[in-house]
């Protein structure tokens, strides 16, 4: 059965600074994720063998955690960009397009968007993720959390922000308010437009 592998990053590993440390992008990329992705492939491995019901069962939490833990980081890594302010790239820039229409359509500006996005990844209790995602059957927005590792599964995900310690905190110490507020300058919304484009391509607007 085919393997899962971690993807590389699509910049250097310190492209994120001043906003993200090279220091958290080397440690969240080469050890939290490949240790989902290990594991993942371990779970999997157990699933093929395992012959009762009672065995697969077993395997359940694993394979939600670390397919999880895969997938998240995975998009999490195309999420962000080199940052504008820095003059490295595009990262914090949302272009004038249908995304940015969505966005202020629903939230009434880009920044009442921000602030409820922050407002409802700061509420997480423990760890998880902040979402924007969108409906690709309706085209609506919404702005959502899951808890843990878990992926979301009730839009198409087009920003996803990890809020696990491990994310943050060895720059912002305990202060996931100051991470949050850092991380808009490294958002991609080419990738964030280019998801919502295809997720919505064949959605009644
Ligand atoms: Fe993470």
């Amino acid at each position: 059965m085919s393997q899962h592998t971690l993807p590389e990053l699509p910049y250097p590993y310190d492209a994120l600074e001043p906003f993200i440390s090279r220091q958290i992008m080397e440690l969240h990329h080469k050890k939290h994720h490949q240790t989902y992705v290990n594991a993942l492939n371990a779970a999997e491995q157990a699933y093929a063998k395992a012959s009762t019901p009672k065995e697969r069962i077993a395997l359940q939490a694993a394979l939600k955690f670390n397919g999880g833990g895969h997938i998240n980081h995975s998009l999490f890594w195309k999420n962000l960009a080199p940052s504008k302010s820095e003059g490295k790239g595009n990262g914090g820039v949302i272009a004038d397009g249908a995304l940015k229409n969505a966005i202020t359509q629903t939230f009434g500006s880009f920044e009442n968007f921000q602030q409820q996005f922050t407002t409802a990844t700061l509420g997480i209790q423990g760890s998880g993720w902040g979402w924007l995602g969108v409906d690709p059957k309706t085209g609506r927005l919404e702005i959502t959390t899951t808890a843990n590792q878990d992926p979301l599964l009730t839009s198409v995900p087009l920003v996803g922000v990890d809020i696990w310690e491990h994310a943050f905190y060895l720059q912002y110490l305990n202060v996931k308010a100051d991470y949050l507020k850092a991380i808009w300058s490294v958002i991609n919304w080419e990738e964030a437009e280019k998801r919502f484009t295809e997720a919505t391509s064949g959605a009644r607007l």
